[in-house]
């Protein structure tokens, strides 16, 4: 780990449909850290949903909106923050993030998040005629970010808690704090 790093937060990343909020909210609650959850955050700052926000502001707006984000996110501390999936995939984020951070990135195959996300519609870039197809090109045109994270954890085949133990397991091993 880079001596120059002051770790004191744990970040999720990865693709929509990875678990990273149900994983979040259950190591937050393990290590006794505040939650907070990207888009939750600026649908509240914003009083809109995500969607909404994709259409009247669009895509890139949302994503200066995010950076701003992550750079306010430095200053936090004993926090466990969630992102949103192409979040990571935004130049310069997750050099932001690592300052603080570890950064773990959740993982699973394009099939298996279409299977979790299929009955939800709130998600924008899934609102194509072949979502599954569009997972996949998004999945690997973000994929050399999300290997950059420091810690890369399966989710396929295991339950959220399990997850949160391996999340819980890797920020221990770091020397991390909390709980
Ligand atoms: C996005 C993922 C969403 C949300 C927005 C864009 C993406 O978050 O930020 O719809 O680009 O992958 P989740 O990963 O929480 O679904």
């Amino acid at each position: 780990m880079d001596s120059g790093r002051r770790i004191r937060n744990l970040a999720l990343v990865g693709f929509m449909g990875t678990g990273k909020s149900s994983v979040g909210r259950l190591v937050a609650r393990h290590l006794r850290f505040a939650f907070i959850d990207s888009d939750v955050l600026i649908e509240a700052r914003l009083e809109r949903s995500i969607g909404e926000i994709f259409v009247e502001k669009g895509e890139a707006w949302f994503r200066t909106y995010e950076r701003a984000l992550v750079k306010e996110f430095e200053g936090y501390q004993e926090t466990v923050l969630s992102t949103g999936g192409g979040l990571a995939a935004s130049e310069g984020n997750l050099a932001s993030l690592k300052r603080h951070a570890l950064v773990i990135c959740l993982w699973a195959s394009p099939e298996t998040i279409w299977r979790r996300v299929r009955r939800r519609s709130h998600r924008p870039l899934l609102q194509v005629p072949d979502p599954l197809a569009r997972i996949r090109v998004l999945l690997s045109e973000r994929e050399r970010y999300y290997r950059q994270a420091d810690v890369l954890i399966n989710t396929e085949w295991r339950s959220a808690q399990q997850v949160a133990q391996q999340v819980i397991h890797q920020f221990r091993l770091i020397g991390g704090v909390g709980g």
